[in-house]
């Protein structure tokens, strides 16, 4: 971990799904850093080694609860664990994720359904099961609570045989936006904004970027890697850190005034 750290998210209670690697993982050891308790959750088994070795590397300031986001009983598990363990919950973010891609017309209804079950119906429900938990008013968080839904820039710009991943990714920003002005009109104290990362090197994007090689659509993952950030204003692509930096501006009283946004982290790309 960085030396980053202010201790700003002190005695706040952060929830990320998709916790174990890639962006989820860099969000949950930034906001340990940065003084936060959190609960992650993935799909891996409760005490399973790459679990383990997580936890074991932040010191004690987190904690596992195994949920598949698509499962709605996994949700009100998540919900009771966080509940009867720490009382409150400040910060949530709903990160796992997973793509499928494909011409549109070589999709299945099956592909299409288990893209928005994991994307949409994960976000819709971590966010319906935790709100009760979030509007609970906290007297060392006067500014209230933050709900960060990790969107995309394909929420923003088509991509060509991507149409499920964009029209789910599409589907969190507008619905992060609805659920933004109803806790405001409904004077409930949680904001709720988007993410929208461009290429950021993590294993999804790996395993992304070898389905187009064993394609035909690219000499390797390297040379795919070396066309995007050629193709990126800022010539390379993100580290995961980067966006657990936008989202720990989300969840600091910094963006105090911020609900319904989008913050796009993606070295220029939709800019173009
Ligand atoms: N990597 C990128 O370039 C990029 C760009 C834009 C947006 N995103 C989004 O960022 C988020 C994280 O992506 P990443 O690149 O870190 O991916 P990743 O595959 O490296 O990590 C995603 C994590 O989510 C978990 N997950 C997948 N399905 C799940 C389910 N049903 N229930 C619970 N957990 C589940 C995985 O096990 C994994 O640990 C995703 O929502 C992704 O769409 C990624």
């Amino acid at each position: 971990m960085s030396e980053l750290g202010s201790r700003r998210l002190e005695n706040r209670v952060a929830f990320v799904s998709g916790g174990v690697r890639g962006i989820g993982l860099a969000v949950v050891e930034r906001f340990v850093l940065e003084g936060a308790a959190v609960v992650l959750s993935d799909l891996d088994a409760e005490g399973s080694p790459v679990v383990e070795a997580v936890l074991s590397r932040l010191d004690g300031a987190a904690s596992y609860v195994r949920a598949d986001v698509s499962v709605e009983k996994d949700w009100s598990g998540a919900r009771d664990f966080v509940e009867s363990k720490h009382g409150r919950l400040d910060i949530l973010v709903n990160n796992a994720g997973m793509g499928v891609a494909g011409k549109v017309e070589a999709l299945t209804l099956d592909e299409w359904r288990r893209q928005m079950a994991v994307n949409v119906d994960g976000t819709f429900l971590g966010t319906k099961y935790f709100i009760p938990l979030m509007a609970r008013p906290q007297a060392d968080a006067p500014r209230g609570a933050s709900i960060i839904n990790v969107s995309s820039i394909a929420g923003m710009v088509g991509y060509s045989e991507t149409s499920a991943y964009c029209a789910s990714k599409g589907a969190i920003r507008t619905f992060t936006k609805c659920v933004a002005v109803e806790m405001a009109a409904r004077k409930l104290p949680i904001r709720v904004n988007s993410i929208h990362p461009g290429y950021v090197r993590t294993p999804f994007l790996d395993t992304g970027f070898q389905r187009w090689v064993d394609q035909g659509m690219g000499e390797s993952v390297d040379a795919l890697i070396g066309n995007v950030s050629a193709a990126t204003p800022m010539g390379r692509l993100a580290d995961p850190s980067e966006i657990a930096g936008a989202a720990f501006f989300l969840a600091s009283d910094d963006s105090s005034y911020m609900t319904g946004s989008e913050l796009v982290v993606d070295g220029g790309w939709t800019a173009q």
